[in-house]
């Protein structure tokens, strides 16, 4: 499974990619908006500095919600760096969108996906990644992580290439559970991460290994 680092945060992206296993990167509007990125020169400029940080992919999120401009913007992104996937919300001339892209060679994120059947709709456009979101179907008292198990279901019934990408993930349980059902990729905050280091018994059992090495070697 591929973990992605869900943020626009330049030292928690280079946190992250030190650590060594970072496969790369997702942004959305309000994650640029919550490092005070603002006007479209300073934010290609985050979007190329995020890249020369990560080896992998690299989401980066268009605006515009009809057709044409989906496809300007997108076709601008991905002039900022090979690493740039083109992150399109499942809209109508989203897929519209995305099946240009993938016509063309230009790999595509659709995100904001709730349900099923907008993840078929995204595989059948030819999207790269699908992006179904865990934490805000569990804020609503839907069973987030029951929709990646079926997207992963109906995309091999099929052998769709789309990758699942589960998003909107909260905490270490839900990085586990995608894994055990099969997601390709997550993406998550830098803490759900770090936090899958910790186990008391790793630190009790590393402090009594020390210190009984103290003890014979002073
Ligand atoms: C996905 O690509 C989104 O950026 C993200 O995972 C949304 O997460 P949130 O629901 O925690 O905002």
């Amino acid at each position: 499974m591929k973990f992605f680092i869900d943020t626009a945060n330049l030292n928690e992206i280079r946190e992250a990619q030190e650590l060594g296993i970072l496969d790369g990167v997702t942004t959305n509007p309000s994650l640029m908006a919550k490092e005070g990125i603002s006007g479209k020169n300073n934010v290609f400029k985050h979007y190329k500095a995020i890249c020369d940080i990560v080896d992998g992919d690299v989401s980066a999120e268009v605006i515009a919600t009809d057709y044409k401009g989906i496809i300007e913007e997108g076709e601008e992104l991905i002039t900022i760096d090979p690493k740039i996937v083109v992150k399109v919300p499942m809209i109508k001339d989203g897929i519209k969108a995305i099946k240009y892209f993938s016509q063309k060679g230009i790999r595509t994120n659709c995100t904001l996906v709730f349900s099923a059947g907008q993840a078929l709709l995204a595989a059948k456009a030819g999207a790269t990644y699908v992006s179904p979101f865990i934490g805000r179907l569990d804020d609503i008292s839907q069973d987030g992580m029951e929709l990646i198990a079926q997207i992963v279901g109906i995309y091999r019934n099929y052998d769709y290439q789309t990758e699942v990408l589960a998003a909107s993930v909260r905490h270490t349980m839900h990085l586990i559970n995608c894994a055990e059902v099969g997601a390709d990729v997550v993406t998550c905050p830098l803490n759900v991460i770090t936090g899958l280091l910790n186990h008391p018994l790793t630190d009790s059992g590393l402090a009594k290994f020390l210190a009984d090495h103290k003890k014979v070697n002073g």
